[in-house]
């Protein structure tokens, strides 16, 4: 490199920006935020309303040029993290529309439900736990009767009337509910008011009376084939972890893994969510990129190695070791997704790791972390901290996947495990019928919860106990599973950040600047020949675009003032810009011919870099 700056001088000193949602921890206006960060999702190209020509199409979004690149660039990261850089992991790509039995196995059909409630009077739909609390005096009917017309209805209602609005506005929400039943003009009858407090019964909107709570299962159906018969009725999948579990016999034969190892997938899901939203966030189609991990039993561990590892604090337990049982793996696959997290530009104070509580847990998780993004939407606290919402859950789910597809699909998928057999054999009686009793047990339980009858269960279950001891066993599973569009609108999010930057004459204006990671910039590198109207510049620019193109996005602008060509840039969140200029063809001498001026987006500071060096400097800081 050799030193000499061009234009836009630094005049502010960019060195430690304030994360955009720790900034906004401090302003109050957190929806203004959401809504200008929306609005430049649409502006610059990252991120628009499905089918918009046609109004639009809740739940589904469409990704712009710029929204493609960095959600291509969110799967290349993960996917080299998770599978390209490690032993143990294998990729997969499943088909969207599997066999319908997967479902009743994986517990989608009967459990994979919301509980929802209907307005009463508009019809409009709520998922029951995100019902407005609300207070005040609720007004109750037992019907209404229309003489003139000599209808009658006996349906009870009810009205609730918050604070600051008039009782009458009861009646008259009342009175439309009736006349919904064929009454033109009704009678309330039986009218009697109670105060009430924080209540989820009403409609936030027009405090009209909402149904009971009924489950609403979220998967979105289909039908394979011409006939749309029951028989044909198949589903969308609502997450890519199945195909993980029903492939894993196939993976294992020819991937040369034993356990310990994993197959990880990215690709679509689908749910019919009952309410889409803040943006993204929620939406009905979405991406996952879920890894499902294979371990041993902590019996078959202790078989092999005398003990079982658990964690002894918190923070990374280090490289995998084989007394691992499965809490220092679901520690160790925490602690990797958070410095994934990290090693992509989301700092670990706008992360929240949270421990789901018992009685949160699904039905097949033994712990569950959920990775929380301090979103600008999010709830806060009673300190007036955001609390985050989830990214990411990283659950531990025992042999339950792999056990239910066993059963429903009538074929063994259990590993033989040469390591266990052999270790067993070596092992003291008591020992041994020990841990057959404490694998039994645990068999026993999981055929009981999943509705074997007791004689069947106990039955499976001292058989796997005594196929523990010749080396067999269904694998345990860690799962970390995460959203590429949360994380998508997490990045988002945390990039926006509004400064001040000189423009073509020095004069402070502010800027919008997004500031990704340059490993998940959209474009990395920006090329601007100084002037367009010289062939020379352009030439060159073009040489250095095409040069820099095998290896990474590049933008090539020659359009406008330098100065605004870096704005709409910095908008894009391009880390890097070259300007080539004069000296780069050695009108100045041959000191600074072949160098370009090279210009970070967040110093705003310039360097003078020799062509023959930029490949091995750019692609250096963008990996
Ligand atoms: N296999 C486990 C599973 O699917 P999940 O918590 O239901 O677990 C995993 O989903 C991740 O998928 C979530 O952490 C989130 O990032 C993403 N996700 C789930 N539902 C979503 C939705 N409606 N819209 C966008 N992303 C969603």
């Amino acid at each position: 490199m050799v030193g000499q700056k061009l234009m836009e001088p630094p005049l502010l000193d960019n060195s430690g920006p304030i994360p955009n949602n720790l900034r906004a921890m401090a302003e109050p206006k957190t929806g203004e935020l959401m809504e200008t960060i929306v609005s430049l999702c649409k502006r610059r190209g990252f991120i628009f309303q499905s089918s918009e020509v046609y109004g639009g199409l809740n739940g589904f979004w469409d990704y712009g040029p710029l929204g493609a690149e960095l959600k291509r660039n969110i799967k290349e990261s993960w996917w080299r993290t998770m599978t390209l850089m490690r032993e143990d992991v294998v990729g997969l790509e499943a088909s969207i529309i599997m066999h319908p039995r997967i479902w009743e196995a994986s517990g989608h059909t009967s459990t994979f439900s919301d509980l929802m409630v209907d307005c009463l009077l508009t019809k409009k739909r709520f998922r029951a736990d995100q019902v407005e609390l609300q207070s005040g005096d609720a007004y109750f009917y037992t019907g209404a009767t229309d003489a003139a017309a000599g209808k009658e209805s006996q349906e009870p209602f009810s009205v609730l009337v918050g604070a600051g609005k008039h009782p009458e506005y009861a009646r008259k929400v009342a009175r439309e509910f009736y006349q919904q039943r064929g009454m033109q003009n009704p009678a309330l009858q039986g009218e009697r008011t109670e105060p009430l407090v924080n209540s989820a019964r009403y409609n936030p909107e027009n405090g009209g009376l909402l149904t009971e709570p009924r489950p609403f299962n979220l998967m979105l159906k289909t039908y394979v084939g011409p006939v749309e018969s029951a028989d044909n009725l198949s589903y969308l999948r609502p997450e890519t972890a199945q195909a993980i579990f029903v492939q894993f016999r196939n993976v294992l034969e020819v991937s040369r893994q034993r356990v310990p190892f994993g197959i990880c997938q990215i690709g679509k899901a689908f749910r019919n969510e009952i309410n889409p939203r803040n943006f993204t966030f929620r939406s009905r189609e979405f991406e996952q990129m879920e890894l499902e991990f294979f371990i041993r039993p902590d019996q078959a561990v202790e078989a092999i190695c005398g003990t079982v590892a658990t964690p002894s604090g918190p923070g990374h337990p280090g490289e995998p070791q084989a007394n691992w049982g499965w809490q220092i793996w679901h520690q160790y696959w925490v602690e990797e997704r958070l410095r994934f997290y990290e090693s992509i530009g989301l700092p670990r104070q706008t992360l929240v790791e949270y421990w789901q509580k018992p009685d949160e847990l699904a039905h097949y998780a033994r712990a569950t972390v959920d990775v929380l993004y301090k979103f600008p939407f999010s709830k806060r606290d009673e300190k007036g901290e955001l609390m985050g919402e989830e990214l990411e859950g990283i659950a531990a789910r025992s042999d339950f996947d792999l056990s239910q597809h066993q059963r429903f699909a009538g074929k063994s998928l259990a590993v033989f495990d040469e390591e266990l057999k052999a270790a067993w054999a070596k092992l003291e009686a008591p020992k041994q019928a020990a841990l057959r009793e404490s694998y039994t047990q645990a068999r026993l339980k999981y055929l009981l919860k999943v509705g074997e009858t007791p004689e069947k269960a106990a039955q499976q279950a001292a058989a796997d106990g005594e196929a523990l001891g010749k080396g067999n066993y269904v694998p345990h599973v860690i799962e970390p599973s995460a959203g590429v569009d949360r994380l998508a609108l997490a990045l988002i999010c945390n990039a926006y950040c509004e400064d001040q930057a000189p423009d073509d004459k020095g004069k402070l204006e502010s800027r919008v600047v997004m500031r990704f990671h340059p490993r998940i910039a959209p474009i990395k590198v920006a090329v601007f020949p100084l002037l367009k109207n010289k062939p020379e510049l352009v030439r060159k620019a073009k040489e250095v675009r095409d040069l820099l193109r095998p290896y990474m996005s590049v933008f090539y602008d020659e359009a406008g003032a330098i100065g605004r060509r870096y704005r709409r840039q910095d908008e894009a969140g391009t880390p890097f810009g070259l300007t080539i200029d004069f000296d780069t063809l050695g009108e100045k001498g041959p000191e600074l011919k072949d160098t370009v001026t090279l210009r970070d987006r967040d110093t705003m500071k310039q360097e003078r870099v020799k062509l023959a060096d930029l490949v091995a400097l750019l692609t250096a800081k963008i990996r």
